[in-house]
C-alpha cells in the first residue's frame, strides 16, 4: 500500500486492529524486516511499518535524510492515516534514532516506545569517517557492495553459520535500498544529535531489546539506556545479533506482545 505525504507516497504495510504500533526500519533496511512481526503480533494490535524515504518501495529522494526529517515523514504518515491517538513506536537501530527524534518532537503522540538493537550516543569521531568511507564505496561501486559488506555483522555468528536462507533473506532486503536511501541514511546518521540527555526525560513505558551477540550495537549500549530511562524495562534475546526480530522472531514478538498488554 502507499499513501501520499506532502512530499513522496510512502510505502507501507498496516495489518491488524487496535492499538496502533509503529515499526521503524533500520539502515539499509525497509519494511520487509517486519514480516515476522506483521504475522506474528497483528492479532494483538494493529502492526504498522513504513519504508523510509529512499528505502524499498518508497522513493528515491536525495538526502541527507537527518532522524528529525524521518520523524517529520512518520508524523506525516501518521496524519496521513488519520491516528492522531498516541501510538507504540517501535525502531530498530537507526528506527531507534528516529525514534529520539520522534519523541523530541511528538512526545504527546507515543504511549509508548521500544527501543531495539539501538544506541542512544551520537557517532564518534572514528564512526563519522566509516560513514564517509561507505557513502564513498556506494558511491564508486553501489548499495550492492556496501550491503555485501555489512551482511556478516548484521547476523549472529550461529546464524550466519547455519541459516543461509535467512541470511540471502537480509542480503535481498539491504538491495532493496536506492543509492540515494544509503548516502540520505549515511549522511542523516553522521549528523545526528546525542539523545543520551533525552533517556531521564522518556515519560512512556519503554523496552529496550537487542541481541546477546549484536555485532554493530553492543548490549552495553542497551543496559545504559535501561539504566537510564526511568521507566524501562531490559530484555536481551540469547542467539540474536543485529537483526533480533528476524533471528528470533518468535522470543521477540513474546516480549513485545507481553510490553504491549499494559496498554
Ligand atoms: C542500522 O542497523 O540501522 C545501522 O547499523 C545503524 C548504524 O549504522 O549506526
Amino acid at each position: 500500500m502507499r499513501v501520499e505525504l506532502p512530499e513522496y507516497a510512502m510505502a507501507y504495510t498496516d495489518n491488524g486492529r487496535g492499538l496502533p504500533v509503529l515499526f521503524v526500519h533500520g539502515y539499509p533496511l525497509n519494511r520487509q524486516l517486519w514480516a515476522p512481526q506483521v504475522d506474528g503480533l497483528s492479532s494483538a494490535a494493529r502492526i504498522i511499518a513504513p519504508d523510509l524515504r529512499g528505502h524499498g518501495e518508497s522513493p528515491p529522494i536525495p538526502g541527507p535524510y537527518p532522524m528529525e526529517l524521518l520523524a517529520d515523514d512518520l508524523a506525516a504518515f501518521l496524519d496521513a492515516l488519520q491516528i492522531s491517538a498516541p501510538i507504540v513506536l517501535c525502531g530498530l537501530s537507526m528506527g531507534g534514532y528516529v525514534s529520539f527524534a520522534f519523541y523530541r518532537k511528538y512526545p504527546q503522540r507515543l504511549a509508548g516506545l521500544i527501543l531495539a538493537a539501538t544506541r542512544a550516543a551520537a557517532d564518534s569521531p572514528e564512526g563519522r569517517q566509516n560513514r564517509d568511507h561507505a557513502a564513498e564505496k556506494a558511491r564508486q561501486e553501489g548499495v550492492r557492495a556496501v550491503a555485501d559488506g555489512m551482511l556478516p555483522k548484521l547476523l549472529s555468528p550461529q546464524t550466519l553459520d547455519s541459516r543461509p536462507e535467512l541470511v540471502e533473506q537480509v542480503r535481498n532486503i539491504m538491495y532493496g535500498t536506492s543509492l540515494e536511501g544509503m548516502l540520505g541514511d549515511l549522511m542523516g546518521m553522521k549528523q545526528r544529535p546525542d539523545s543520551t540527555p533525552l533517556l531521564a526525560e522518556i515519560a512512556c513505558p519503554t523496552l529496550v531489546i537487542a541481541g546477546a551477540d549484536d555485532q554493530v550495537i553492543p548490549v552495553t549500549e542497551a543496559e545504559n539506556m535501561y539504566a537510564a530511562i526511568p521507566n524501562a524495562r531490559l530484555q536481551i534475546l540469547p542467539h540474536a545479533g543485529h537483526l533480533l526480530n528476524l533471528e528470533q522472531p518468535e522470543a521477540f514478538n513474546a516480549i513485545v506482545d507481553e510490553f504491549l498488554q499494559r496498554f
